[in-house]
């Protein structure tokens, strides 16, 4: 993969890299579809990377579909895969990892200690092999992307990191690799993430900017589903990832809730319209 990346970019082609861990799903082909507006060639990544996994996580049971994820990239018109074994990238006596200090230890980090150095330094890896001008991460698992982003910055990486809008199932449900292990009561559930964000966001275009108060409705909604088991609902600063205690600078509303087993996350982006506007503009 070195040798292959490194002529196209002799060549001065502009490189796009698409990391995934498989089980590929619309979101993932919208990152490859971003990517080929952009890159030529667009090679993608399926690499389910035990590092990032706890030792009571889903990594034994993760989904793997490497045939047809291989035919839905290549139907998407990836240019190449790259599918390395964990010993390849992970080979006897490796020792050397990426942490984003502060970042990592919150949130997603708190809940899943080790998590995210496994992240940044797969990611890493990717990048050092690949060296791709552009690379394309989802803006569902925010903090990861803004991880990644701030490791970029951090260790002056050539690549340029784009994080793309997540795709909802039209009820609402964000596209997830996890999604696969939900039954149908339990899927019918999974909604609420998105109906607790949904809500928030009404409170928020009446006007209430309140963090405490947001945390009330999102709890609310949260409360009245069965299934639904809050971990965090949490109101944070859109670059430190700091609780706010008032909306207003561009904000995360960030969700992470075990619907049965499963434990899912989502999350509602905000920025004001303008510098000194109150009104505020919506990302879900
Ligand atoms: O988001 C994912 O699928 C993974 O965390 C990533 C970025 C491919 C690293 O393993």
């Amino acid at each position: 993969m070195k040798e292959h990346a490194r002529q196209a970019r002799a060549e001065n082609r502009i490189v796009g890299l698409v990391p995934t861990m498989g089980a590929l799903h619309a979101g993932h082909l919208s990152l490859i579809e971003q990517a080929r507006r952009e890159c030529s060639p667009v090679i993608a990544s399926i690499f389910v990377n035990p590092k990032q996994f706890g030792p009571n996580e889903d990594f034994a049971k993760y989904p793997r579909a490497f045939e047809s994820d291989r035919e839905k990239l290549q139907r998407a018109g990836v240019d190449s895969l790259f599918a390395p074994e964990p010993a390849d990238i992970y080979p006897h006596g490796f020792s050397t990892y990426v942490n984003v200090d502060g970042l990592s230890d919150r949130l997603e980090g708190r809940s899943r200690p080790g998590h995210f150095r496994g992240v940044t330094t797969v990611v890493m890896k990717l990048l050092q092999i690949v060296q791709p001008n552009f690379a394309y991460f989802g803006r569902k698992d925010a903090q990861q992307s803004r991880l990644i982003t701030q490791m970029a910055r951090d260790l002056n990486l050539d690549t340029e990191i784009v994080v793309c809008p997540p795709v909802r199932e039209p009820d609402g449900l964000a596209l997830s690799s996890r999604n696969i292990y939900l039954n149908a009561d339990e899927r019918k559930a999974a909604t609420v993430l998105y109906r607790a964000l949904d809500a928030a966001k009404s409170e928020l275009a009446a006007g209430v900017r309140d963090a405490l108060q947001l945390q009330a409705v999102l709890h609310r909604t949260l409360g009245v589903e069965r299934h639904a088991r809050v971990d965090y609902a949490e109101i944070v600063d859109g670059e430190s990832f700091e609780s706010v205690v008032r909306v207003a600078k561009p904000t995360y509303i960030l969700l992470a809730v075990f619907i049965g087993k499963t434990r899912l996350i989502d999350n509602l982006y905000m920025e004001p319209k303008s510098p000194d506007s109150e009104e505020l503009v919506f990302h879900f």
